[in-house]
């Protein structure tokens, strides 16, 4: 099987595609032809070690001062091709989607999980090319979305950056919430924004809605609590979804300040977080937007893409072609 691997930090062609045996799984595991995976802003930052200001030498603490030592890719799609001793609730050939997190390594044709981790049957209304994409910008929004930015009816929320993998879904889930959605997104992107359930629709880099906004997920940290700020009622929450060192220091300190809450977001990886996000899906609340489709080969020309900050919606890679 084909298996990606990086060389080094730097750009795309420090990404290896390898060979190597198809593993057998032990007991509990399961084996999982993987059908596609996506190909995301995080991998990109690992790949390329460019993070937000501040943040460059905690990555590489964490995951390799020469090279990044974790395996691409942070999510799959895929079926079941072999089942460990034990393992009972999955059957061989089902459809299924899953996480392995910052570890990585569904970059590749078939990779091993355990029975009991973040993997769940994916449901007959996704593809398995929207199953690859569903996790990545869904989880993080609907914790910003509910958790943090405590979004319900009537609320007016502000997402910018409304139109990426974050930006898709945080725009979905609010609406679905019965939120007043205003999504910041390039003008090229204003019909998807629409189509996402945004209400209203505005060009980032021209001077924001005057609002006040209940909430606003900042999805590049474009705005800052500077931008913010004057945006926000007394009770307003900010969402940072991209934060700098600094920002995350501040996000504890400001509130103090000014009354408003400004939260730092940090992706929590659980199975309650998939099965509450698959509960929305079948609720009608958020369906995973697919931009860009490539083949698997084409991995550093994805990497290219995902680098840019710009894509529409989820770009992802087909291990299997046509999948479905
Ligand atoms: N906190 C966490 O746990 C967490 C989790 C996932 C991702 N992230 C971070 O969140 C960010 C977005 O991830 P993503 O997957 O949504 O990326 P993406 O799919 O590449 O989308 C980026 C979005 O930001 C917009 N954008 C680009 N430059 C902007 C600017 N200066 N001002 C406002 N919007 C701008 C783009 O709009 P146009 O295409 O219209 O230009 C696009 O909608 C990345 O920095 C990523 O590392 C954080």
């Amino acid at each position: 099987m084909k298996v990606a691997r990086y060389t080094a930090y730097g750009g795309p062609e420090t990404i290896a595609l390898e060979d190597a045996p198809i593993p057998t799984p032990g007991p509990s595991e399961l084996l999982i032809r993987v059908h596609a995976a996506p190909v995301t802003a995080g991998d990109a930052r690992m790949r390329s070690g460019k993070v937000p200001r501040g943040m460059g030498f905690i990555l590489r603490l964490v995951i390799g001062l020469r090279r990044p030592k974790n395996a691409p890719g942070w999510s799959f799609s895929g079926t079941i091709a072999g089942l460990g001793a034990g393992v009972t609730d999955f059957r061989d050939g089902a459809r299924v989607f899953g996480i392995l997190g910052f570890p990585g390594g569904t970059h590749r044709e078939y990779l091993l999980v355990k029975a009991d981790g973040l993997v769940l049957p994916l449901p007959e209304s996704l593809s398995l090319a929207e199953g690859a994409a569903f996790f990545f910008g869904g989880l993080t929004a609907a914790q910003a979305v509910i958790d943090e930015a405590m979004v319900g009816p009537g609320k007016r929320v502000l997402v910018a950056g409304a139109t990426g993998s974050v930006g898709s879904a945080a725009v979905q889930i609010a609406h679905h919430l019965g939120a007043e959605v205003t999504a910041l997104a390039s003008p090229a992107n204003h019909d998807l924004a629409r189509r996402l359930g945004a209400d209203t629709v505005a060009d980032y880099r021209d001077p924001p809605p005057p609002g006040p906004f209940d909430a606003i997920i900042d999805v590049m940290g474009g705005l800052g609590w500077k931008g913010a700020r004057p945006l926000l009622p007394p009770d307003g929450r900010l969402v940072l979804i991209t934060a700098t060192l600094g920002q995350m220091i501040g996000a504890g300190l400001w509130p103090r300040r000014s009354g408003r809450r400004v939260i730092a977001s940090m992706n929590r990886e659980t199975k309650a977080a998939m099965q509450r996000l698959v509960d929305l899906h079948q609720a009608g609340g958020y369906r995973p937007a697919l931009g860009q489709m490539l083949p698997f080969a084409d991995l550093r020309k994805a990497h290219a893409i995902a680098e840019s900050f710009h894509k529409p919606g989820n770009l992802v890679v087909e291990m299997v072609a046509g999948g479905d």
